[in-house]
């Protein structure tokens, strides 16, 4: 018996790195899921790729920023597959520079798909998955979220407010048989980070610790490991056992919080 057998799955942001490395782990695990996200390219040859494993695989092109989009598709996906358990809020950006020379569309953008996306999915799907008294939300934030980086006012303010909402939602939606958590890795190196300036990695890797360095040289492994991870969150038995990487320390200090 596969631990995610008969579940359905949103997850934002899936057609690359840490979403993509997820959306694997759920189909193997017996999952249907759902891969939204602006890539179409990649979309479709991972849905293509995975759509005759498990329960299916289906992509759908959403901006998590147009609360419009994603409220059609969470229609659209309750439609095809009858109901849906578990949200994975993944979908984010980066757009480094300080505070000096921070633009308002550096801002606005990453404020936009980093938490207003994440408000979008939730605002959308939480009534389905109140109305089944059952359902997962996940949502990802940052080891930066917690500690604060340099160069990265916006995407800390936003991984920040991802562990309040969280928490708020927490209290809300508990009471409706809906659980909510947030995941935080430490640094995984995905397209995303490939745009990230090197003092500012140099920065966060200083913030994170020398265990921050193998999980460079790891990445693969740790991605894999949030894979791995989040499934047991959906089924309630988060693995934590004793880890080398600092996703996983980041991710027992955030747990600790509810
Ligand atoms: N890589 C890291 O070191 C790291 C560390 C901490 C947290 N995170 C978080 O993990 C998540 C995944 O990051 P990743 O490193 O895998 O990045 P990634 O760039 O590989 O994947 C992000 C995905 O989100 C999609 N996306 C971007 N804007 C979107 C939008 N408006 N609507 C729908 N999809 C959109 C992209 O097309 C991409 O496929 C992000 O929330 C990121 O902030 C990453």
């Amino acid at each position: 018996m596969k631990r995610l057998n008969d579940k359905v799955a949103v997850i934002t942001g899936g057609a690359s790195g840490i979403g993509e490395a997820t959306v694997r782990k759920f189909v193997a695990e017996g999952a249907a899921v759902s891969v939204w996200d602006l890539n179409q390219q990649r979309g479709h040859r991972l849905a293509n790729e995975l759509s005759g494993q498990g329960a299916g695989c289906d992509f759908r092109k959403v901006d998590v920023v147009s609360l419009k989009d994603v409220t059609e598709q969470t229609a659209a996906v309750r439609e095809t597959f009858g109901r849906i358990d578990v949200l994975i809020n993944n979908a984010g950006i980066t757009r480094d520079a300080t505070l000096l020379k921070m633009s308002e569309e550096q801002w606005d953008q990453v404020i936009d798909i980093n938490l207003k996306g994440v408000f979008n999915c939730a605002r959308a799907i939480a009534p389905v998955m109140a109305e089944q008294s059952s359902g997962v939300i996940i949502n990802t934030s940052s080891v930066v979220g917690i500690y604060g980086n340099f160069g990265q006012t916006n995407y800390v303010a936003s991984k920040s407010g991802v562990i309040g909402m969280t928490r708020v939602w927490a209290r809300e939606l508990g009471r409706k048989g809906i659980r909510v958590n947030a995941v935080a890795p430490g640094f995984i190196a995905t397209e995303m980070m490939k745009t990230v300036p090197e003092k500012i990695e140099e920065d966060l890797l200083a913030v994170v610790g020398s265990e921050a360095n193998a999980t460079r040289s790891l990445s693969g492994k740790v991605m894999q490991k949030i894979a791995e991870l989040v499934p047991s969150l959906v089924g309630g038995s988060a693995d934590l056992a004793p880890s080398t990487n600092t996703f996983l320390k980041a991710y027992e200090a955030i747990t600790t919080l509810f």
